[in-house]
């Protein structure tokens, strides 16, 4: 057999060797056999040196060929394995979401926060009230200085505001007539109420449901994001009995009509006067209980007539025109509505709390 018949045997063996190959740990204990010294082409390189000068040439260059050959025929075959495995590790990590669907009668439904949220708006938009909406990151001028909420003022501390940091933009305006201003996340729906005012010509009669944030620890009856719904009313000749009336009105239509709901005389920055409102306890209709600690009403938000400072600040002239404002907290009537005892199972997701509702 000539050298050069040798060494095309050789590598024919090796490639004959390669795709008998099984998988990767078999090729890796292959390489010695493919690609050392022991190697037939291996050892056919060691004979290069007894060989005639004028052969060395060609016969290294029909060696070299014939490891190239090899060895690419050695790296499909680690390709082809690496993938393979790949393959095979995705589907057995793969989670199959179909098994979700084993039940196609089990339908899911909006959260009790959404439910609660629809259906007070349903009741405000049968009394006449349309619902605006407005940012969550809002400007310092929106959340307190429109609101007849100046910059130190003390009543400020009545919210316990996060504030956003914007680094390098802290330029942008949002204040009064653009000026630049710092940015928070509102931490009530009242800025809503801003730029209602800002933006429509009374008369006004709406409503503003929303997310807000407090710089709140979680426990039962609290939590740093809840949910407001705020009513504003714009108009010639309204007055302190309208406001009244509206709150019990929406009271007996929400709740049905053992429940009334009563005033009493509180202080907010941006409504003069100002009260809180109570409504008859839902769970003992107010024959006292445990969650109205026997007194038969429970608090549910504030209100007032809105302030003559705030009604400039939007343009609106307070000579011709007055309005009310209230505002509620969404969560805390839903936990009264269904005598949850701890805010906190609103918010952790379990099903099996939440497919109650
Ligand atoms: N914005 C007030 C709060 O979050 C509630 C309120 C709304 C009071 C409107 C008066 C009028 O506490």
């Amino acid at each position: 057999m000539s050298v050069y018949e040798e060494i095309i045997s050789a590598r024919d063996q090796a490639l004959s060797s390669i795709q008998n190959v099984a998988d990767l740990s078999n090729l890796v204990d292959l390489e010695p056999a493919l690609f050392g010294k022991k190697s037939t082409l291996g050892s056919l390189k060691g004979l290069m040196g007894k060989l005639d000068a004028s052969e060395r040439a060609s016969v290294g260059q029909a060696l070299n060929q014939a490891q190239k050959e090899v060895q690419e025929a050695h790296q499909q075959s680690k390709k082809h394995f690496l993938e393979h495995e790949r393959t095979l590790q995705l589907s057995a990590e793969g989670i199959d979401l179909t098994e979700t669907l084993r039940n196609p009668n089990h339908r899911g439904h909006l959260h009790l926060v959404t439910q609660t949220m629809e259906r007070l708006e349903d009741v405000f938009v049968g009394m006449g009230f349309t619902v605006s909406e407005g940012p969550q990151a809002e400007s310092d001028w929106y959340n307190f200085e429109a609101l007849n909420l100046p910059e130190a003022h003390v009543a400020r501390s009545m919210f316990d505001t996060l504030y956003l940091d914007l680094g390098e933009r802290t330029e942008i305006g949002d204040g009064e007539g653009g000026e630049a201003t710092k940015f928070l996340l509102r931490t009530h729906t009242s800025p809503v109420q801003i730029r209602v005012m800002e933006s429509q010509e009374p008369p006004i009669y709406t409503v503003c449901p929303g997310r807000v944030f407090r710089r709140d620890t979680a426990d039962a009856s609290h939590m740093p994001v809840f949910h407001q719904i705020e009513g504003l009313v714009i108009d010639e000749g309204i007055s302190f009995t309208d406001l009244a009336g509206t709150l019990n009105d929406f009271t007996s239509a929400y709740f049905g009509g053992a429940i009334k709901s009563r005033l009493r005389p509180s202080y907010f920055p941006f409504t003069e006067p100002s009260a809180e409102f109570d409504i008859t306890c839902v769970i003992c209709e107010g024959s006292g209980c445990q969650t109205c600690q026997r007194t038969g009403w429970i608090e549910l938000g504030g209100c007032g007539m809105v302030h003559p400072n705030v009604l400039r600040n939007c343009g609106i002239d307070s000579e011709q025109w007055t309005g009310f404002a209230f505002g509620f907290g969404i969560d805390r009537l839903a936990l009264m509505r269904h005598g949850i005892k701890d805010l906190r199972d609103m918010y952790t997701n379990d099903v099996r709390f939440l497919s109650q509702f």
